[in-house]
């Protein structure tokens, strides 16, 4: 009986050990306040945008929840405003699936408020489809619709510098490759249905999102905006909801002692969006908080701004 007790707290402590140093990782260090600031993040009715939004308005800023269903957001608000007292924080409805609803959104936006010093564009999806413009789901709502948005606010970002643009990409960036020929026939960055089909497209939409940091900051050069993507680790979120693939569904049990929750999983968007000093890192890709090295493929400039080109003239900014 002892023995087993011995046994059983030395696992628990062993496990309490490796998730602190492999799983939790580092925090966001900025005490930094946002009082007066307005930020938007797409995607923040659930997840690591929830817990960015949260940190967010404590940190007293004036935060748009830009999502794209009301009823959802309107639950994640009450409990942001019922956590953090700031009652700063508002619903704007954004389908980074349609074009019309991305143009519309920042037409509000810019309408009604006056500042914008952080874009945090962290919506994302992980399922086959197809978005109301003909773009295949993931190349268009993870690049394409930020990609749109990130664009018609600029002007905005600038005149309300220092501010910054944070991407949220992914490690399976490092996993991904871009097909402009398969994306000129198929609209999509890549095409097939199986899990590993699905997976490959997905990994492809977030090289997209380093690509697309690597080729703003350059043009944001000389400007007062800066831009970085980032790694947010293995969080515990819904992102895998629309699988029925057996591998992630074993995954889920493991899941509760592998992954981050999703306040561990915010701190590197946290991180790129309020620690000081960042700028010169400008259009690099963060993980654990820290700067990191990617694959040349994941900053070839020629790729990179022809991703730019070809995405501007699928949503028709030229
Ligand atoms: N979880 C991980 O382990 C992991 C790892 C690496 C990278 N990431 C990235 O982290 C980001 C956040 O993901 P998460 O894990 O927090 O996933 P999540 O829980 O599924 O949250 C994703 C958010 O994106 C929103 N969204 C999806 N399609 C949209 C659309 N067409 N228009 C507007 N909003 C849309 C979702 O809204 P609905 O609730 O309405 O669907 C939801 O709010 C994603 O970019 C993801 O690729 C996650
Ligand atoms: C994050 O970085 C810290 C400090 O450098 C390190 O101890 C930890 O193992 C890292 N965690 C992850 C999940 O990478
Ligand atoms: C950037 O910000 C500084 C300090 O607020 C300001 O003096 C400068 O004019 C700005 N530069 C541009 C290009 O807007």
């Amino acid at each position: 009986m002892a023995a087993f007790f011995l046994v059983a707290g030395v696992v628990v402590v062993a496990y309490l050990i490796f998730h602190n140093i492999f799983v939790k990782g580092k925090k966001c260090k900025s005490n930094v306040k946002l009082h007066g600031k307005t930020v938007i993040v797409t995607g923040s009715n659930t997840g690591i945008g929830k817990t960015t939004a949260l940190d967010l308005a404590r940190r007293g800023a004036r935060v748009i929840l830009a999502c794209r269903n009301r009823q959802k957001a309107e639950a994640a608000i009450a409990e942001i405003k019922r956590e953090t007292g700031n009652h700063q924080v508002v619903f704007m409805q954004l389908d980074l699936g349609s074009l019309k609803s991305v143009r519309s959104f920042a037409e509000t936006f810019l309408k009604s408020e006056p500042r914008l010093d952080l874009l945090i564009n962290n919506a994302g999806i992980f399922m086959q489809g197809i978005t109301e413009d003909g773009l295949g789901m993931m190349f268009g709502v993870n690049h394409i619709g930020h990609f749109l948005l990130t664009n018609l606010l600029l002007d905005r970002l600038q005149e309300c510098g220092p501010s910054r643009v944070v991407n949220v990409a992914s490690l399976g960036h490092n996993f991904g490759q871009i097909d402009f020929n398969c994306l000129s026939t198929h609209k999509e960055m890549g095409f097939g249905k199986s899990d590993i089909d699905t997976f490959k497209i997905y990994c492809n939409s977030k090289l997209c999102n380093v690509l697309f940091t690597h080729e703003l900051a350059k043009r944001l050069q000389g400007t007062n905006v800066t831009c970085y993507s980032l790694h947010p680790g293995t969080i515990k979120t819904e992102l895998g909801r629309y699988s029925k693939s057996f591998f992630l569904i074993l995954l889920n049990p493991i899941s509760w002692l592998f992954f981050k929750n999703p306040v561990a999983g915010s701190q590197t968007t946290l991180h790129c969006a309020l620690q000081e000093g960042l700028e010169p890192l400008s259009g690099r890709y963060f993980s654990n908080c820290t700067a990191r090295n990617v694959y040349p493929k994941a900053r070839d400039d020629a790729v990179a701004k022809k991703l730019w080109e070809v995405s501007e003239s699928l949503c028709g900014l030229t």
